[in-house]
């Protein structure tokens, strides 16, 4: 049965636009579907306030070897090293942008939704790490994400 959802909050990180452009288009599809949404870039967001986040869908890429966008660090160190994070009452899912190219593939995803759950969230659905053609991956990911919520 579907988890049912007031709010939708969408966390983006990105470095040319990749990640702001599917982070809008699943809140403008939310939208359409009844949910409240709000889109955030994480480098307007401290990670602690996701102690007071319903449900969050975090799409971010990865850069360097591994590792996050530049505007993305301050979010990455406070929840992947930090340890005063709550996150008890947030139910998530993660969407990770990459390149098959790279060793350290989709990384930085990858360690968004461990440390989302070490901190006490919920996965409501399964990690998606995205190659460079991700645009059927993103399609099939965000219809899947409205099979297990819908608008409370
Ligand atoms: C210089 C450079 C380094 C990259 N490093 C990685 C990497 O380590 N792992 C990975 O999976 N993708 C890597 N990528 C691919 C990007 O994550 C991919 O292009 C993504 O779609 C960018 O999304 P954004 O526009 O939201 O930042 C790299 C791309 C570039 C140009």
């Amino acid at each position: 049965m579907a988890e049912k959802i007031s709010k939708l909050t969408v966390l983006f990180a990105t470095e040319t636009g990749n990640s702001e452009d599917l982070a809008q288009r699943t809140a403008e599809k939310a939208e359409e579907l009844g949910f409240q949404t709000e889109t955030i870039n994480v480098s307007d967001y401290d990670a602690k306030d996701l102690a007071s986040v319903e449900c969050l869908v975090f799409v971010g890429s990865t850069w360097g070897e591994g590792e996050p966008p530049e505007s993305a660090w301050d979010f990455h160190d406070a929840l992947v090293d930090g340890d005063a994070i709550d996150c008890s009452k947030l139910k998530f899912a993660v969407l990770g942008l990459g390149d098959h190219d790279y060793e350290q593939f989709c990384e930085f995803g990858k360690k968004v939704d461990q440390a989302l759950e070490k901190h006490g969230g919920k996965r409501i659905y399964a990690r998606k790490d995205c190659g460079a053609d991700y645009e059927d991956e993103f399609e099939a990911w965000l219809e899947g994400l409205f099979k297990v919520i819908e608008p409370a």
